[in-house]
């Protein structure tokens, strides 16, 4: 799948990974459409000129996505959408029984299962609905999806039930996903992050990230939001890449 002319959707585009892979397609050449629940991902299409465009949605809604989608393939013109890279998501910790000796919220649970795992189904069906009407490209592709899981899939730590039970189910989804929607050419992928520098980590004190950082065997520091993009942009372009998922953590292996 070719990145110039091509037509993009990326959720969570408001901060952090979404955001500057927006930019990075942007800069190579494809219309992006930006979208986030946060209205700030109106200024950074606007930032990004007249091949991006910004659309309010909540990943977890049907409509508003679906709106999305029309959206986008609206703005690809005749070639439709040629992907999704599905970046939007929400960090949660919990533990199972606190101090105290109270049991986890069980609501709090499923709101991060529901965003997580509930919206990537939802943006997923709608991406590779909107993509299985594309004229195959010369290469015979319709699409791809890239969704985005975390390594706290593999190995979450003390708290992160739930979002670590959240991202094991989009790792799960991928080769499923990935052999179902090969029929119509379309490929499925997921990036596992390690630790990223992103608005989402800077909710963890400086003294945690700097542990998390010194934890990372290479290169020794938070991964780079534009780091995580140049992987989504290969993905897009190497038609072998289906089914699996990438670590992409300079090694880490969370304790
Ligand atoms: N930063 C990291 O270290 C890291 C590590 C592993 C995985 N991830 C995953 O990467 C993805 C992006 O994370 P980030 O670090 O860029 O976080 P971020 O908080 O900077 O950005 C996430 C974006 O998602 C949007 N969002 C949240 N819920 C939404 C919803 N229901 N509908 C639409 N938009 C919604 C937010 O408004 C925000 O703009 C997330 O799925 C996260 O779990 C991040």
């Amino acid at each position: 799948m070719q990145v110039k002319e091509g037509t993009f959707l990326i959720t969570g585009a408001a901060s952090g990974l979404g955001a500057a892979t927006a930019e990075r397609l942007a800069a190579a050449g494809a219309k992006v459409v930006l979208c986030d629940l946060n209205d700030s991902v109106t200024s950074h299409a606007a930032k990004l000129g007249e091949r991006a465009k910004a659309c309010m949605a909540d990943i977890t809604s049907s409509e508003q996505m679906q709106q999305a989608f029309d959206t986008a393939v609206a703005f690809g013109g005749q070639s439709g959408l040629s992907g999704v890279i599905h970046c939007a998501g929400v960090v949660s910790v919990a533990k199972l029984v606190d101090r105290e000796g109270n049991p986890a919220d069980l609501e709090a649970y499923a709101k991060t299962i529901h965003i997580n795992l509930v919206g990537t189904f939802n943006v997923m069906r709608l991406a590779a609905a909107a993509m299985a009407k594309n004229t195959p490209t010369q290469s015979g592709e319709r699409g791809v999806i890239i969704n985005t899981a975390s390594i706290a899939a593999f190995d979450g730590q003390v708290g992160q039930c739930a979002y670590s039970a959240s991202k094991a189910g989009v790792v799960g989804m991928s080769l499923p996903a990935a052999r179902e929607l090969s029929r119509h050419a379309i490929r499925v992928m997921a990036i596992a992050p390690g630790v990223f520098e992103t608005p989402m980590m800077s909710e963890i004190p400086d003294e945690a990230a700097q542990a998390l950082a010194a934890a990372v065997p290479f290169p020794k520091r938070l991964g780079k939001a534009a780091e995580f993009a140049q992987l989504a942009e290969q993905i897009i372009v190497n038609p072998m890449l289906n089914g699996e998922v990438i670590r992409l953590d300079g090694g880490i292996r969370m304790q």
